[in-house]
């Protein structure tokens, strides 16, 4: 982690957008407000090189000085998210191009292909010269590479992608011929003679080969990590403060494939944004916050950005209700977050942004929303001692980006099976069950779980399947949902009926998808509910939970349990309508023997626990209208109060409670 005592609050400071006499004023608002790191730089390049090769540091310098001389650190931005103008205008062929062949103009940001040599090239200059001047500054706590790199520019088709994506290819297939076997290019015709004929997956007139799409998502994330590679090498050369970048667990981002960038931070950063086109945003923000925590490898990690209340990329950009900032924050914080930082500090007055949230809203700080802030801060001082522990969970969630890939793909049984509605909608059962979750990658060790869940995990390669079915051997307890392990690596299909990697293990084959048109629902013999799929399934050596008493398949399973080895697992078959899914959940934690930190709820009430060696803290949060009360013993780090048995948690409010005796 960077180095900065207790949970700290920390923001983006584009002060390129203000006068000397607003940075005056800013600062000593950061200092009321108890900001302790202030990212800076993030959009600079054109200012700190108005001219190729013209470096002009000047603002810069009085900033980060300013900063420094009060007290507060610094979250130095590379500069070089967005090319300037100049740049651009003199090579037109940096600009990234879309998959029907046009090209992307400059006017917003991140206009630059990942693959571009001449981009890498005036950026890493870029970055050598900021390193030279900042590499040791005092007021450095961390270095911020680029800007969520791959938010918009991820995936990009033009020439200089192509040649960098045969040379992935050949690094990865090591010859023609097995580039033809894995992409299965015998079908349609796609047969290649020639490295030189391969292009990246533009827009074509038909479907396209689904080995090639999946591998191009494969290359646009190692393309950008070896981008934040580059930059992260220049930086170390003169630094030896903690270089990240900020990753974008959210889901409407999909191109990077953290768990393969995770190892190269010194510390993970996540940006989060509530997310109100979803069902549940809140269960989103905690299922963010868990797989930032796996990414993190359950260590503390940063919230690098969110918004004090409305964005502006919504199609309707709601604002938040009071306290609901500062449940927000606190779910971060209680699901492994040791910083706490927005963008932005000062509301825009122009640009696209005008109309984003920040802690210094328009109407200044006689308002509700900078009142809010100074109570998040003082919230956050009263919970530095929280800083350092860290969440432990009886449950695995396995995620994968590249299931991801393979699911939401083109020419698939249903278009409305998503991969992360799949994996939400087991999260979901699971927090309002209670349960603390870890979300961790396929491969990882699962022995310290005592429920492994596996939603929708459609492509898994051989040795990752083998550690779950070797899991449950021996011992362990696993929920797999439909549509997983039904392709190899190469997106090949497992042959001998589905779902193919975990078909012994869950005791069921299955011979045909029978996915449910939209509106349609199916009822089962026990009373659940489910919606769009259904598959014929036939029970090999696992017993029958339920079946369809309706639909396409009447009297087909649709929930089974096998005793595998000295395990057990469940095989959901169908879309179980949230209440269904979580009572089975319900049933397979209580198999295997797990409690809840907290109550079972509609998931209004989150209940967390973080601990060290000699201290532990319960974190209430109630996101619901009534108020609650949940048993506890020891003392409110936010109210001073001691907590004698009982504590009462008012609607919309959190407390954190320093457990005594430690659990
Ligand atoms: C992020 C970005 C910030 C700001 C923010 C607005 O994607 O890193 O610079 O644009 O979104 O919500």
């Amino acid at each position: 982690m960077a180095d900065l005592p207790g949970i700290s609050l920390g923001c983006d400071y584009n002060f390129e957008q203000w006068s000397p006499s607003v940075w005056a004023e800013d600062v000593a608002l950061m200092r009321q407000a108890g900001v302790d790191l202030v990212a800076v730089n993030i959009f600079g390049w054109s200012s700190i090189e108005p001219r190729p090769g013209e470096y002009d540091f000047g603002t810069l310098d009085s900033i980060i000085g300013l900063l420094h001389d009060n007290g507060i650190r610094v979250n130095l931005g590379t500069g070089t998210s967005s090319p300037p103008p100049w740049l651009t205008t003199l090579h037109p062929e940096i600009l990234p191009e879309a998959a029907d062949g046009t090209t992307r103009s400059p006017g917003g940001r991140q206009a630059w292909c990942p693959s571009s040599p001449v981009f890498r090239e005036r950026a890493l200059a870029l970055v050598e010269q900021v390193a030279i001047r900042y590499g040791d500054h005092p007021a450095v706590a961390l270095w911020h590479v680029s800007n969520e790199l791959g938010c918009h520019n991820a995936l990009c088709y033009d020439e200089a992608s192509a040649g960098a994506f045969r040379a992935w290819l050949l690094r990865r297939y090591g010859s023609i011929d097995a580039l033809n076997k894995a992409w299965g290019t015998s079908f349609w015709s796609q047969r290649y003679s020639d490295w030189a004929e391969i292009l990246p997956p533009r827009l074509a007139l038909s479907l396209r080969n689904p080995g090639q799409l999946v591998d191009f998502q494969r290359f646009s994330s190692d393309e950008l990590l070896g981008h934040y590679r580059a930059e992260a090498e220049v930086l170390r050369r003169h630094t030896t403060a903690p270089v990240t970048t900020n990753f974008m667990v959210t889901a409407h981002i999909r191109a990077l494939d953290y768990w393969s960038w995770a190892p190269e931070m010194d510390v993970i950063a996540n940006d989060h944004y509530l997310d109100n086109r979803l069902g549940d945003p809140d269960a989103e923000l905690s299922f963010a916050a868990d797989l930032t925590r796996g990414l993190a490898g359950g260590r503390p990690w940063m919230l690098m950005e969110q918004s004090t209340g409305a964005v502006n990329w919504q199609p309707y950009n709601l604002a938040k209700v009071p306290g609901q900032m500062l449940r927000n924050s606190l779910t971060h914080v209680a699901r492994g977050a040791d910083s706490i930082c927005f963008f932005q500090w000062r509301a825009s007055a122009q640009g696209a942004e005008k109309f984003h949230s920040a802690l210094v809203p328009h109407a200044g700080t006689d308002t509700v929303g900078w009142r809010e802030v100074l109570e998040l801060s003082s919230t956050l001082d009263a919970l530095a001692e929280v800083a350092g522990t860290t969440v432990r969970a009886d449950i695995a969630i396995l995620f994968s980006w590249e299931s991801w890939w393979a699911t939401d793909t083109e020419a698939r049984p249903s278009q409305d099976v998503r991969y992360l509605d799949q994996v939400h909608a087991a999260y979901r059962a699971a927090r309002r069950l209670g349960v603390t979750a870890d979300v961790v990658a396929p491969g990882t060790d699962l022995s310290g779980y005592r429920l492994a869940i596996v939603p929708c995990l459609h492509m898994v390669s051989d040795e990752d399947a083998a550690l779950i079915n070797d899991y449950v051997a021996g011992g362990g307890h696993a929920v797999v949902t439909f549509y997983s392990g039904i392709v190899d690596v190469a997106d090949r299909v497992r042959l001998g009926g589905y779902p193919g990697a975990f078909r012994e293990m869950l005791g069921v084959v299955a011979e045909e998808f029978f996915p449910l048109p939209p509106g349609r629902r199916v009822t089962l013999a026990g009373g659940a509910t489910a919606t769009l799929w259904t598959e014929h399934l036939r029970a090999t050596t696992a017993e029958i939970v339920d079946s369809y008493a309706d639909g396409p398949l009447p009297g087909v399973p649709a929930v089974t349990r096998n005793s595998y080895g000295e395990g057990t697992s469940w095989y959901v078959a169908t879309a179980l309508d949230d209440d269904d899914l979580r009572d089975l959940l319900r049933a397979a934690t209580r198999a295997a023997g797990i409690r809840g930190t907290g109550p079972e709820s509609d998931g209004s009430v989150e209940v967390v626990r973080r601990a060290g060696a000699d201290r532990s803290y319960l974190f209430v949060i109630n996101h619901g209208k009534q108020d609650i009360a949940h048993p506890v013993t020891g003392h409110d780090l936010i109210t001073g109060e001691a907590v004698p048995g009982m504590l009462k948690v008012g609607a919309g409010s959190v407390r954190v409670i320093r457990e005594e005796p430690v659990a």
